[in-house]
């Protein structure tokens, strides 16, 4: 971004984090590569309610490089969390998932799949980043012809999608969910351009952090600079979000 370019971009108001809900975080403690104690999540947590941020979703990764994380034994996680946390200042907390498109789905979509929504059933999937993997595609229609309505997480991120892919998902009506750090360049510099242009696209409808550990988190959104049209598209992000519930 060119200095010029830059003096017309801002950073994110101080109130952007009010009321805000976010929907994909790696904050339940010890079940994948995200935060790995309970100390650590309620300091976390501690710093996300001060941020003003009212709703988290907890959204651990279920894949086939983490067998053990099965619907039931994530729930139990997520309660015994939960009862240890009571009474630490926190957002509100609610369970959801973050599925790989792997060969381990099939087995989760047996078990259920844990929802963002429960009422239209929201489900945040992921593909790995150098490839779909074989079957992936055909994973994602069919959980949609079982009645749950699959959400892109960050798609941005994937080295292999270009905006053709991005369109076929969008007519097969896949909603697009984007990391906010992906703003900062937190994944390279490619990641940050196509963050920027499906954002002008209008192609996203909602936001996470993705969060997966504390370190540099502030310093990164303090250094997201957008154009005030882009501000706006991240505000009604937010507003879909707190839909969710
Ligand atoms: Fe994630």
């Amino acid at each position: 971004m060119s200095w010029i370019t830059n003096l017309f971009k801002s950073s994110l108001p101080a109130d952007f984090f009010t009321g805000a809900c976010d929907i994909h975080s790696h904050l339940l403690p010890g079940v994948d590569d995200g935060f790995p104690s309970k100390e650590k999540t309620l300091e976390a947590l501690e710093l996300l309610k001060k941020q003003g941020i009212s709703k988290v979703k907890m959204t651990p990764h279920f894949m086939k490089d983490y067998p053990e994380n099965t619907r039931e034994n994530i729930e139990k996680a997520f309660k015994e969390f939960c009862e240890e946390a009571k009474g630490r200042p926190m957002p509100q907390l609610s369970l959801g998932g973050e599925y790989m498109l792997d060969s381990a789905f099939p087995q989760r979509v047996e078990e259920g799949l844990l929802t963002l929504n429960k009422e239209f059933k929201m489900v945040l999937c992921e593909t790995s980043y150098m490839m779909m993997e074989q079957g992936a595609k055909e994973m994602l229609y069919d959980v949609m012809l079982k009645g749950y309505q699959p959400i892109i997480a960050h798609p941005e991120r994937y080295n292999y999608a270009s905006m053709s892919h991005y369109k076929r998902w969008k007519e097969k009506d896949y909603l697009f969910q984007l990391n906010l750090l992906s703003l900062a360049g937190a994944y390279g510099k490619p990641a940050k351009e196509k963050a920027l242009h499906l954002l002008n696209e209008g192609m996203y409808e909602y936001i996470g952090s993705d969060l997966h550990r504390l370190t540099n988190v502030k310093e990164m959104v303090s250094s997201i600079k957008l154009s005030k049209k882009e501000i706006d598209s991240l505000f009604l992000l937010l507003e879909n979000n707190k839909r969710l519930g």
